[in-house]
Order: C-alpha cells, then structure tokens, then sequence
C-alpha cells in the first residue's frame, strides 16, 4: 500500500519508518526542511532504539527506497491513506491544544480537494473523544468541498509506543485499535496494518472514532493510576518499615493485577502521563463531571519528588552544599526530559540553596535547557566527588552499577527515588518507598 505520514516527531517517524518495513511505500510530510533533509539522507532526527537501522534501511542511500520524506503535501495524492501524527500539546488549563491538528488538517483538506480517488485519512495522535469527528471531519469536508464517508474516510488509530521501546512496541503490539465512522476508512486500515497482523496475530479492536480516541486516554489513565496506586501504597510501606517492593511482588502474582507498573518511587514523567490525565480529566470538568481518581493520580504523583527531598532533610542540611542529582531523563533509554521527575527535585535543591551537580548519560543537554545555572558533570564520580548527598532519580543501568564512587562523598547520603542503589555499610541510604 501506499502511506503518507504527517508529523516526523517521536509517533511520525517511527511509524512511518515501521510501515516501509512492513512493506508500504511511505511518505513523511514535514514543515521542516531540515528533518526532510535528514530523513531522505537516510537518519532520524530523533533518538530512538533499532530506528537509526530502519530509516537507514529503507530511506538511505542503496536502500529500498520505500522510505522518502518531503515539505509537500501534495504528496498525499500519490498515497491511499494518510496518517495525522502531529503535536497536541497543553493549555496552561491543562486541556488539550488541537490548532497544530487543525493546521494540518487545513492544508490536507486543501490537498484532497485536487484528489481523484478515495482516500482515507487516519487521526494518530492522541486526542480527546470527539476531536476526530466534532474538530477534524468538519475542516477536511469544508477545506476539501467534499463529504466524509462518500468521498474520502476517516478514521482514529491510537499509538500506544513507549519512548525508547517505540519500533519494538510497534513490532510486537498488544492490540491494535482501529476507529472508523464509515467501513471504507476501516477496510484501508486495516489494509495498512494487514502485514503487521498477519505476522504477529495481535488482536485488532474495530470501533468508532470517538471509542478509539477514549482507548488511548483510559490506556495511560490506568497505567498512572497504578503507578500512582503503588506509589500510594508504597509510602504507607515506608512509614510502616515494610519494604514496598516486597508487597508489589506479591500482589503482582494475582493475575487480575499483573506485576507490571508496579516499581514505586519518584513517579511518572515524560511528554504523555501527565500530559494525558490533564487533558482526560479538563474534557470531563467541561461536561461538569470531576473525575476523582485521575486527580488523586496526579496528587500522588506531585507528592513523591517533595517526600525524595524530606528524606534528604532529615539527613543532611544540603543549603550552600554540593548535591548530586543521578539521572535528568524521565526514565533510562532516552534523552527526553519532559515532565521528569527531575525537574521538582532540582528546583527543591534550589530552594534549599544548594549547590546542584546533575549527571544524565544522555539527558544533560536537554535539561540545560531548564536549568541553565546548575552544574553538570561528566560521570556520575565526577557529580558525586564532595557531594553532602546523592538524589537517584533516574534509574539508568550505569547508575545502578555505581559502588566505590560513593565513598568520595563528603557525606555519603544517598536518597534512592527508583531502588536503583543496593543498600549496604558505608553509606547512609534511603529507599523512597521501601
Ligand atoms: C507511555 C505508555 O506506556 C505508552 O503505551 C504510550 O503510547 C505513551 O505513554 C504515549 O502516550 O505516547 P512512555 O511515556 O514512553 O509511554 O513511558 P512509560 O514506559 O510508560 O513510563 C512512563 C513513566 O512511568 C516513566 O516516568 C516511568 O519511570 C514511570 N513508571 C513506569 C514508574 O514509575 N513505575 C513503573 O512501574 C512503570
């Protein structure tokens, strides 16, 4: 089949690079010259594991060439389907910002008005139920002069790729949902996804768009509740001298519950959790319903940096003193910062006039971009040289490996956000929940 992609972010690239190794000749519409440029010589512009290979493989030079990337969104009209990947972003409200999606659904309405034939257009980013149908269909049908479900389908695919797992997530899906008003738009996708099918036998769940959309939103609701749940529960362990991990175990052999997203400590981060659960929960006050769980979710969630920094307080008085801070992204295999628990424990430190040496294997640059005035080291021992205490918050493998560097501590607090650290003499150690 023949599939374009708008959006070459995270989602975008990776699917679109995942659908050519499927088979599909695919195109990947972006403003931005220079990702074009970068895709068609045959790289990402994002970090991603296993991705370097399949866009080398299929857009690169002497490759398949069933890979190309370009600022055109005429492009479309040599495609079947086209898939929408483009950023939904927050309202400081915390609902969600539609105008990139409805941006682009202009210009692809635009587009389609020259086309021939049918053509399928399929919502993939993450929008709140509704949007689809209610935001999207009007602007295409309006923009285009043509009518939905007659003319050209639409249709809602929710992503369900964690950062740095992305194309193994892809490859190897739990579920694949597919959203469709009309069964012309649900016969293309599942066209689109037949190959992936086939291979892999994963069960398809065939619904409306607005059902698909509130999959998505549920999906990771569930997940930070649960990380929540234990987090919740793990503190109640503390306080009590049990060991939470212990329990999560436990609990997690009734397979009702499963053991999976049941690590407590600092949290969740990164661009979804918090993003997701704000714009779920504005979307439910907005029909004056006040979902109670999902504002515990976040409450919980809000909770765990400052209860990382008390433990600390009760140690050491951190004020004019160097801090190690291991680990800035939101969680090991990637460089994103966004939403990091980092972020709180490193503005704590800064109230409490510390002295912040930050260490992030691949992060650091990133998160100069919040705080440009903190130090970063390059290595852990180089962060935790004099440091009065140590804030594991990222629990990469080389940080669970660290031992002897820790002796070269002034004092050697160590405060363990991710039961990343093995707790032994030496060393004054605090777990956050266990
Ligand atoms: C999440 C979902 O897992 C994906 O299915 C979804 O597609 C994606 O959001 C999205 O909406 O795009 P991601 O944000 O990449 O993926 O990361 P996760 O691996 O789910 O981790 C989220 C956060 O939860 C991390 O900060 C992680 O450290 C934390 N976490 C996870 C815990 O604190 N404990 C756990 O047991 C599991």
């Amino acid at each position: 089949m023949r599939v374009s992609i708008v959006g070459s972010g995270y989602v975008g690239t990776t699917i679109a690079a995942c659908f050519a190794d499927l088979g599909h000749e695919v195109i990947n519409i972006d403003i931005d010259e220079d990702i074009v440029e970068t895709i068609n010589s045959g790289a990402p512009t994002i970090h991603e594991d296993g991705l370097p290979e399949l866009v080398a493989e299929h857009a690169g030079q002497g490759g398949t060439g069933r890979l190309r990337a370009t600022t055109e969104y005429d492009a479309i009209l040599d495609t079947d389907a086209t898939f929408l990947s483009l950023p939904t972003p927050q309202n400081d409200d915390g609902s969600i910002d539609l105008s990139s999606m409805e941006a682009g659904a202009v210009q692809l309405g635009k587009t389609l008005e020259a086309a021939d034939d049918w053509h399928t257009i399929v919502v993939k980013s993450t929008v709140v139920p509704g949007s689809t149908e209610d935001v999207i269909t009007p602007i295409l049908e309006e923009e285009s002069r043509k009518t939905a479900g007659d003319d050209f389908g639409v249709g809602m695919n929710p992503e369900f790729l964690r950062e740095g797992t992305a194309v193994q997530d892809f490859l190897n899906p739990d579920k694949i949902v597919l959203g469709a008003d009309d069964d012309r738009a649900l016969a293309d996708m599942h066209d689109v996804f037949q190959p992936l099918i086939s291979k892999t036998k994963a069960p398809v769940v065939e619904t409306d768009t607005r059902t698909a959309e509130m999959i998505k939103y549920a999906n990771n609701s569930f997940l930070a509740a649960k990380v929540s749940l234990i987090n919740d529960i793990g503190n109640i362990c503390k306080e009590h001298g049990i060991d939470a991990y212990e329990v999560a175990d436990a609990i997690g052999l009734d397979d009702r519950i499963s053991e999976r997203f049941l690590r407590s400590g600092l949290g969740w981060g990164g661009s979804c959790f918090g993003k997701d659960v704000a714009a779920i929960t504005a979307a439910a006050q907005e029909r004056e319903y006040n979902p109670a769980m999902l504002r515990a979710t976040v409450e919980v969630n809000d909770r765990q940096p400052n209860r990382l920094l008390s433990f600390m307080d009760a140690h050491v008085d951190v004020s004019g003193e160097r801090v190690a801070v291991l680990g800035l992204a939101f969680k090991p295999g990637t460089d994103d910062v966004r939403d990091s628990r980092a972020i709180p424990v490193i503005e704590g430190l800064q109230e409490r006039g510390a002295n912040v040496v930050a260490y992030d294997p691949v992060a650091a640059e990133n998160m100069q971009e919040h705080f440009p005035g903190i130090n970063y080291a390059s290595s852990a021992s180089a962060a935790l040289g004099s440091a009065v205490a140590a804030l594991v918050v990222t629990d990469w493998e080389e940080i669970t490996e660290i031992e002897e560097e820790f002796d070269t501590m002034a004092t050697p607090v160590v405060i363990d956000g991710r039961r990343a650290i093995d707790r032994r003499d030496g060393i004054v150690y605090e777990g956050l929940t266990w």
